[in-house]
């Protein structure tokens, strides 16, 4: 029995939420846009052009193309600028065992990630060696809610959608799981990833029985 389980990266296996949070602030700041954590849930997730279109929605400022441009460039510099020092210390609690055991039961493992930086944060953790696959933001045109990043995951491991399991942190992510017919495995909270088929706050509360119920469904 092989399923195909894809991770999301930003908030399920790297805490780099919080960065992506403090970059897209600074530019929002700079533009007088108020920018809170709740607007922020809507980025989770979304691709970085997607990103600043919402950003600028929220405080219904018209740019140019040249100047949208130039914040995405300065947001992430601002964004790489806090990932310098990352180790596999970043790598969020329970997510070495949850991958090591995947393994163990010889499951397919997949990334799944809007990121275009995703390869060089898999490297710098030390983790890039457990995934089979990995689909990122070089690699998809339609951004999440929209299945394609996770159906290309599916299929590049050879596995059919209904045998996949998605673990994500963002509400985007969760919806794209559930339109490609996946199992979606919310990490977080309850009040903002209702829409997934299980909740968990992290993977330290995601044991081996439940994995193997994924398994043998
Ligand atoms: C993930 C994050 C988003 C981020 C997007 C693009 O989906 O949740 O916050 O904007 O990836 O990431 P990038 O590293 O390419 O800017
Ligand atoms: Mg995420």
């Amino acid at each position: 029995n092989k399923k195909a389980f894809i991770f999301d990266l930003d908030g399920v296996i790297v805490d780099t939420a919080k960065y992506h949070f403090l970059a897209w602030q600074k530019i929002a700041q700079s533009l007088n846009i108020n920018f809170t954590h709740e607007d922020n849930e809507l980025l989770k997730g979304v691709s970085r052009v997607r990103s600043l279109d919402i950003i600028l929605g929220l405080g219904n400022v018209q740019a140019s193309q040249e100047d949208k441009d130039k914040w995405l460039i300065q947001k992430n510099e601002d964004y790489l600028s806090y990932l310098v020092d990352m180790d596999e210390n970043e790598i969020l609690p329970g997510v070495f065992k949850t991958l090591q055991l995947l393994k163990d039961k010889n499951q397919g493992i997949a990334l799944g990630s809007a990121s275009k930086n995703a390869r060089p944060i898999l490297e710098k953790t030390g983790i890039i060696s457990y995934f089979d696959v990995i689909v990122d933001g070089n690699d998809v045109t339609n951004a999440k809610p929209d299945p394609e990043v996770f159906l290309k995951a599916a299929q590049l491991l050879n596995i059919d959608p209904k045998n996949s399991i998605v673990f994500e942190d963002s509400v985007a992510g969760i919806q794209a799981a559930n339109i490609a017919e996946m199992v979606s495995v919310g990490i977080g909270e309850e009040t903002i990833l209702h829409e997934a088929d299980f909740i968990f706050k992290d993977f330290t509360v995601i044991d081996e029985n439940f994995i193997e119920s994924l398994i043998t469904k």
